[in-house]
């Protein structure tokens, strides 16, 4: 049921909400209420069909054959790549790596940026609240060069502390690497900022867009960071394939980080020559029907507007947060100014994963855990919250629907 003030907005939910097959399905005997894209959004028929589509007509290798459908299997590919230029505002199209996700993204900067590069005592700089894929691969980094990764706080609502960054910014600071959007507390963090800073000392910046692609607009040069990574999955498109924008100027300086077809020119035993940006990053065979199912999420989500779907989803987490922060016991765990739409939170005397089992069985799906997040669990003295993060989809009913299976279920969990 579409509540009367749902109507009265500019989204039109029912026609939405009919584009995204699976939101028709019934989960343990009840309709399905999906509040877990933060972790994988749904795919609208749209990017289903046209991953389908290609499979059917027009699958071939790219860049390697004469043939019909070779050229069109590239025309497809490449087509996505420029739309993911748009998408992004990037200034061309060599600024535009296909990879397998934001996950792979930010390896690729550590592995082919920062390892030549970085040398002992160097710093990396990054926030309290990022995800592992944030964390990790500049941890691997660390342990290779030498250099240490030095962390920003932050405070009880999950606000990063802009004073301690500016602080921790000297002259070992190489790279800064920041999350866009927390998935664990929902954070907005005003990246522009960020990046400002460091540029001004001469320091690269990396921001992991995975969370933001599909809730606000992304203007890399108006952010002007160096490197900006996200995920089609969580922007309803298909997973495996994913996105790292990269500065021209430093991805040319880049040596590649994996061998093999397609990013190179000539092969001797002799040596080498590598092809140009951005193939010279993308070895072996591409994800073309992934690459291809982003550009159909890419249009879907220009269909909406970003501007109707900010709106959409900004009232529903003031919905529910306002709602949740009614049921007794419940502790909202992020509460930042500037949040993006999901509600993590603890209830007292009941364990999330419990919480997450008796949700399922009515048809509710939420995601249960540390988030991949496990430092900014620390940071709260939690061990895992329940998260429900919406996408364009979800509807106020559903934040009731919630509602009332949270009162049942902490009833019959205490
Ligand atoms: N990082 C993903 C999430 O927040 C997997 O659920």
């Amino acid at each position: 049921m579409v509540a009367a003030r749902e109507t009265a907005l500019p989204l039109d939910l029912a026609r939405i909400r009919a584009d995204f097959p699976v939101l028709s399905r019934q989960v343990n005997g009840h309709p399905l209420v999906y509040l877990d894209s933060a972790a994988s959004a749904q795919q609208p028929a749209a990017v289903i069909d046209a991953v389908a589509g290609y499979a059917r007509a027009h699958h071939a290798n790219v860049h390697r054959g004469v043939h019909t459908l070779s050229q069109e299997a590239t025309a497809l590919y490449e087509g996505a790549r420029e739309r993911v230029r748009r998408f992004v505002n990037a200034a061309s199209v060599a600024e535009i790596v296909f990879v397998r996700g934001a996950t792979e993204a930010i390896n690729l900067v550590a592995q082919s940026f920062g390892r030549p590069q970085f040398a002992a005592g160097d710093e990396i700089v990054v926030t309290r609240l990022e995800h592992h894929s944030n964390i990790v691969p500049w941890q691997l980094l660390a342990a290779e060069t030498g250099a240490r990764v030095r962390v920003v706080p932050i405070n009880g609502r999950g606000v990063v502390d802009f004073e301690a960054y500016l602080g921790l910014l000297g002259p070992r600071t190489r790279l800064v690497a920041l999350a866009h959007v927390s998935n664990a507390l929902g954070t907005v963090l005003p990246v522009a900022a960020f990046v400002a800073a460091a540029r001004e000392r001469g320091i690269a910046t990396v921001i992991d867009g995975a969370q933001a692609a599909p809730h606000l607009p992304v203007d890399v040069q108006a952010i002007g960071c160096d490197f900006y990574a996200f995920s089609a999955h969580k922007m309803y498109g298909p997973t495996g394939i994913g996105v790292l924008y990269a500065r021209e100027a430093l991805l040319a300086a880049m040596p590649p980080w994996q061998g093999g077809g397609d990013m190179i020119l000539t092969v001797s035993f002799e040596g080498s020559t590598w092809n140009h940006l951005p193939h010279r990053f993308e070895a072996g065979t591409p994800n073309i029907g992934g690459a291809v199912g982003l550009g159909a999420a890419i249009d879907y989500l220009g269909g909406v507007g970003a501007a109707r779907i900010a709106a959409h989803e900004q009232d529903l987490l003031e919905y529910a947060t306002a709602r949740l922060a009614g049921i007794p016991g419940l502790t909202l765990v992020g509460t930042a100014p500037d949040k993006s739409s999901l509600v993590s939170f603890t209830v007292e005397g009941v364990h999330p994963h419990d919480l997450g089992t008796v949700l399922d069985s009515r048809g509710i799906a939420v995601r249960t855990g540390h988030h991949c997040a496990m430092p900014v669990m620390e940071h709260f003295g939690v061990p895992a919250t329940t998260r429900a993060s919406f996408g364009l989809y979800n509807t106020r009913a559903e934040v009731d629907a919630l509602h009332a299976a949270l009162g049942d279920a902490i009833r019959m969990l205490r």
